[in-house]
């Protein structure tokens, strides 16, 4: 994506911030998808549950609108948006779900109200996570 697109991501994820269901933190969060290839920007919410622990996180509900929409998807750029100082970062469960997803070249954008604070690849956001290509069934060694 362009600054321009991102742009526009950016003012989409903020306002469909406001349809968070966080009545138990009280903290809104959004997030803009777009996967490779495709122009589509999918939007999510943080969508909280009394029993907390089934509470999904706005990135996880963006990922998975895209890629049920987008059998195969890979994702090229999400953009963030929590209203903090310094801004936010992915939690460690949608750091491993964007990690099952992530194209080469994924893109994060951290923002806040006011804007794209911070854009760092997904590589060096979890520079090793564990993949598919970790369960290759060859040993290293024979024992
Ligand atoms: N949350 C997100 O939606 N995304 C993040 O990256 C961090 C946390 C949500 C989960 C919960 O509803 C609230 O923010 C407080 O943790």
């Amino acid at each position: 994506m362009d600054d321009a697109e991102i742009g526009k991501a950016f003012e989409k994820a903020k306002g469909f911030r406001n349809n968070a269901y966080s009545p138990y933190s009280n903290f809104l969060v959004g997030a803009a998808v777009k996967l490779e290839g495709h122009t589509e920007i999918f939007l999510g919410c943080n969508i909280e549950n009394a029993t907390y622990g089934a509470s999904i996180c706005a990135e996880q509900v963006a990922i998975t609108k895209a890629i049920s929409q987008v059998p195969g998807g890979k994702l090229e750029s999400l953009v963030l948006v929590t209203d903090t100082n310094p801004v936010a970062g992915p939690c460690g469960i949608c750091l491993q779900i964007m990690n099952e997803f992530s194209s080469d070249n994924f893109m994060v954008h951290l923002a806040n109200l006011s804007g794209i604070q911070k854009s760092i690849a997904f590589k060096n956001l979890l520079p090793l996570g564990f993949n598919r290509s970790n369960m290759s069934t060859t040993p290293e060694k024979e024992i």
